[in-house]
């Protein structure tokens, strides 16, 4: 364990320890650790090499190629948590895996939790995270393929698309450079393109009254709320510092 420490910190990883530990688990055998190890040390996000996310004390199902949930990301989550009401229905956009929808199912078993993305293996994810909570996914660019009957039906849409400016992806940490899609980091030039498409399919989606959380940044908070408004909702800021998060919840 401690040669695997030493590898794991001489390869760049902060939580060399932890993340010795966690390999450890996943591993059936010697032969195993020693090829996660290698993954992990040749840069390979260590959420892909043992395929599972921690998000909100949960462990989200993830696989290469595709984004990993990260644990800024609650905040969506206990924010639509509180604004959803009593049997209420979620849509979750640009869902990812599924962590915010499986987060929502899991706190809230009154809630119908419906879940999209435009990537299948994603989707194919989220949904098995999903069914055994009664949630649904499906292949979606935003709200196109969604059920019908949902148009002007739902009290929550939340969503973490891709809201990095483009000329910020380059400085991105490798792992996400290299290792997860470029749809699932570029908001354009502004940081705020497809979170404005996403506005746009809350404004189709929620009944009078609902509700979209949408995750930003600090640096990207103004577009997002002037998306939020260009889509006619009334648009607040809320934060999280100890997550250093930050979402904005445009309401109907
Ligand atoms: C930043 S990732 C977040 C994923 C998930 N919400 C999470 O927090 O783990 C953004 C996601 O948006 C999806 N996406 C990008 N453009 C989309 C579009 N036009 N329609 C639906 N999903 C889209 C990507 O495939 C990716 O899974």
């Amino acid at each position: 364990m401690s040669d695997l420490v030493t590898q794991l910190r001489e390869a760049g990883c902060v939580f060399a320890e932890e993340e010795a530990a966690i390999l450890f688990a996943a591993a059936s055998d010697t032969t195993e650790l020693d090829l996660l190890a290698a993954r992990r040390i040749d840069g390979e996000p260590l959420e892909h090499v043992v395929g599972w996310a921690g998000f909100a004390g949960l462990r989200i199902p993830v696989a290469p190629g595709v984004f990993v949930p990260r644990r800024r990301t609650e905040l969506v989550a206990r924010v639509a948590q509180r604004l959803a009401p009593d049997l209420g229905t979620v849509v979750d956009l640009c869902c990812g895996a599924g962590a915010i929808g499986i987060a929502l199912a899991t706190w809230r078993e009154d809630l119908t939790v419906f879940a999209s993305d435009i990537d299948p293996v994603a989707v194919e994810l989220a949904a098995r995270g999903l069914a055994p909570l009664g949630g649904t996914a499906v292949v979606s660019n935003m709200d196109a393929d969604l059920p019908p009957g949902l148009a002007g039906a739902v009290d929550v849409v939340t969503s973490c698309p891709p809201y990095v400016p483009t000329r910020q992806i380059a400085m991105m940490p490798h792992e996400a450079r290299d290792h997860e899609p470029r749809r699932a980091l570029d908001g354009g030039r502004d940081g705020a393109r497809v979170q404005a498409r996403v506005f746009d399919a809350a404004v189709r989606l929620l009944a009078p009254g609902g509700a979209c959380v949408v995750e930003t940044s600090e640096h990207v908070v103004d577009a997002t709320v002037a998306a939020a408004t260009h889509a006619g909702l009334a648009a607040a800021v809320e934060e999280d510092e100890a997550l250093g998060a930050v979402v904005v919840v445009g309401t109907r």
